[in-house]
């Protein structure tokens, strides 16, 4: 019988204690484990950067809701990025990367690999002949967000995962929008899922974490290697915490999106909005391909206002429920502008975003008071 995904993040990993019977996995604070005589490991378990029984739980359950062979757990999600871009790519090798994407992201591509030979181009995924012309005989990597961080942009997974599969490329997708609850990319034909459970996985914005997800068995134990050789894992309160919050995953999206829905709604009927970015809006230009391949559309809404960059920031500064911040994805809703906030990092880049635009992370407080609070926001 297969499991439902409420099932497999609430039980993958999850055994009751064999010691205790407790129910929830307890946190192994320990860093190395009393051997029984030389090598005679105890289900394997050596040393805390190799393995940890808090992080296995975590690393099994993740593995699971994204239907993949191996899950990895790791620091933060660039750390989890980083992992895989050294497993994969050696100098010399090529990358396409989203010309909208997380700016952390591109700046990793951008400040750090390209010093070490590691070259990129960025490319409007949502044009396949762009992406097939940007391949080289060196593209290791497809890198794709979809939904885009902060534009809201939709990719077709299936269909880049041909297109890169086609060249020998892989196709890896950052999956931290969307959440495994709305979207599988392994089981459209993705190699890697990469996240920052820092957002909803975790959910409740007291946990910095990352990890990665193969679908092919070999992959995911290279991958391993790399995790331990290179050493940025999650410790295991932080690998606890995350396991605590994969748990109401699915309730936790649905209401983002009954929540995002009505924001929505709000924006476009307001006269100071002049565009509303959601893939779940008809006139989106990836709505048909979102809807193909994800369950709903999210709890990301970006929006752009009239008066420029100026009035963004009023926006962000007269908010008051919607907290300012950045980040995303836990319970309570946050407000941002992200030319001078979060991808302030992706200015004078191709991946500059529009100085009018205002990212909201749509929380699940109740409704009306997230409504009165954009009203007066916008007022
Ligand atoms: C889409 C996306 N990917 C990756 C990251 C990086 O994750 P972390 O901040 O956990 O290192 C972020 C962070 O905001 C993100 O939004």
């Amino acid at each position: 019988m297969t499991n439902g995904f409420e099932t497999l993040a609430i039980h993958a990993g999850q055994e009751p204690d064999p010691l205790t019977g407790a129910v929830v996995p307890p946190i192994y604070a320990t860093s190395t484990y009393k051997q029984d005589g030389v090598g005679g490991l105890r289900s394997g378990y050596e040393y805390s950067r190799s393995a940890n029984p808090t992080r296995t739980a975590l690393e099994e359950a993740l593995a699971a809701v994204e239907g993949g062979a191996r899950g990895l757990a790791f620091a933060s999600g660039l750390a989890a990025e980083d992992t895989l871009l050294r497993t994969v790519c050696k100098p010399q090798d090529h990358v396409i990367i989203p010309n909208d994407a997380y700016g952390g992201t591109y700046r990793l591509f951008a400040k750090v690999h390209e010093r070490w030979g590691l070259h990129y181009d960025p490319v409007p995924l949502h044009d396949l002949d762009a992406v097939a012309s940007a391949m080289t005989q060196k593209t290791k990597i497809v890198w794709v967000e979809t939904p885009t961080n902060p534009l809201l942009g939709i990719a077709d997974i299936a269909a880049l995962a041909e297109l890169a599969h086609e060249s020998g490329a892989l196709l890896v997708v950052d999956n931290t929008f969307a959440s495994p609850y709305l979207q599988q990319p392994l089981a459209l034909g993705a190699d890697v899922v990469v996240h920052s459970t820092t957002k909803y996985i975790g959910g409740h914005s007291d946990v910095v974490g990352g990890a990665l997800v193969a679908g092919d068995k070999d992959l995911g134990d290279e991958l391993a290697y790399h995790q331990n050789a290179m050493g940025a894992v999650a410790g295991p309160f932080d690998a606890w915490l995350t396991l605590r919050g994969l748990k109401t995953l699915g309730v936790r999206m649905d209401r983002h999106c009954d929540n995002a829905e009505r924001v929505v709604d709000l924006l476009l009927a307001h006269p100071r909005v002049t565009q509303v970015l959601y893939p779940g809006l008809s006139e989106h230009a990836g709505h048909e391909v979102a809807g193909k391949q994800m369950r709903r559309f999210g709890g990301m809404v970006s929006f752009r206002v009239a008066g420029g960059e100026a009035e963004a920031v009023q926006v962000c500064d007269r908010a008051k429920l919607f907290t300012l911040g950045e980040s995303l994805g836990g319970v309570e809703s946050l407000i941002e502008h992200p030319g001078r906030m979060t991808h302030a990092s992706a200015a004078g880049s191709p991946l500059e975003v529009p100085s009018d635009l205002v990212r909201l992370s749509v929380g699940i407080e109740t409704i009306d008071d997230l409504l009165a609070d954009l009203r007066q926001a916008l007022a």
